[in-house]
């Protein structure tokens, strides 16, 4: 009975130490929230590169030109809708990866036959406990 009961009692000790070693926040100091920035080419018909991957929390900036006509960067679930206009200048877009999954990036202003093709993808990675970088 006595083992039982130490290895009982170190085995709480041990789940409130880990539980203390790993807190839930996932939320980190402000300042502190990684930002993840990509440069993006848009031409006929496609995004290059065309799946950007960050980590959920991630404060994510794109700058995207266009190598040809104007083109369009939308990625709904942000809200983010933007031009990049014939000539190259490059436009940027900000967002919080707030939410994991596989989202799409389309091309959302006309510009040829293969406009319906000209489509990217965002991954964001679930936070982990404890895992996050
Ligand atoms: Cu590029 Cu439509």
């Amino acid at each position: 009975m006595r083992l039982f009961e130490i290895v009982a009692g170190l085995l709480t000790t041990v789940l409130v130490a880990f539980a203390f070693a790993s807190p839930r926040t996932a939320v980190e100091p402000p300042g502190q929230v990684p930002v993840k920035e990509f440069s993006v080419e848009a031409r006929r018909f496609e995004f290059v590169p065309n799946r950007l991957e960050v980590n959920q929390g991630d404060h994510v900036k794109v700058t995207i030109h266009s190598a040809d006509g104007t083109h369009g960067f939308e990625i709904k679930q942000f809200g983010i809708k933007e031009k990049a206009k014939r000539g190259g200048e490059p436009v940027t877009v900000e967002f919080d990866a707030t939410r994991p999954g596989t989202f799409e990036i389309k091309c959302s202003e006309y510009c040829g036959r293969g406009h319906s093709h000209m489509t990217g993808t965002l991954v964001v990675n679930a936070a982990t406990e404890g895992a996050r970088r």
